[in-house]
């Protein structure tokens, strides 16, 4: 981990979808809520495969029962996550904006409205808006370096 006064930043390799599935818990660990992060990577990268792994470790969701939200466009999973102890609630809200073409139907998602004291926000393609990236408090970036392998960095804003 190197830390900045700014931005904190993990980094993580897996080299296989199970593999970034447990890479998923450690992330999961790592997102105290609220989040709302950019999850960003070409198709394929394996963005969905990374929300599996932290939907587990919320308690959220089995892998296999999340999915792209490509045509839903969100995906809600209520969970939890231990604090001191206690189990404390999480909504983990899954989104993906590649179709989403303006502004306008941006607003229409009510993307605000996700944001409470318990959410953690995984947005893929958010990028793409200059709205998305301002609101975020950072990003989950996931690049393919050869193979099946892939590089993870998690970078969060303080
Ligand atoms: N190290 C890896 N991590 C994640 N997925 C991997 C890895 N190696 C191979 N794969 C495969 O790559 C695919 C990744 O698909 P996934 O839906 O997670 O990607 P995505 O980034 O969400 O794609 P999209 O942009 O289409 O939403 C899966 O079929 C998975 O089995
Ligand atoms: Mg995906």
């Amino acid at each position: 981990m190197t830390q900045t006064a700014e931005m904190r930043t993990h980094q993580f390799e897996s080299h296989s979808g199970p593999e970034t599935i447990a890479v998923g818990h450690r992330v999961a660990a790592l997102l105290a809520p609220p989040k709302f992060l950019i999850l960003r990577g070409d198709l394929g990268a394996g963005k969905t495969t990374l929300v599996k792994g932290i939907a587990e470790a919320l308690e959220a969701a089995d892998p296999d029962e999340v999915t792209s939200p490509t045509f839903t466009l969100i995906h809600e999973y209520e969970g939890a996550r231990a604090v001191d102890g206690r189990r404390e609630p999480v909504m983990l809200y899954h989104l993906d904006l590649y179709r989403i073409q303006n502004e306008r139907q941006l607003d229409s998602l009510g993307l605000e409205e996700l944001s409470s004291p318990e959410s953690i926000v995984l947005v893929e393609w958010g990028e793409k808006f200059p709205s998305v990236v301002k609101r975020s408090q950072g990003e989950i970036e996931m690049r393919a370096t050869g193979g099946d392998s892939r590089s993870i960095t998690l970078t969060l804003k303080d």
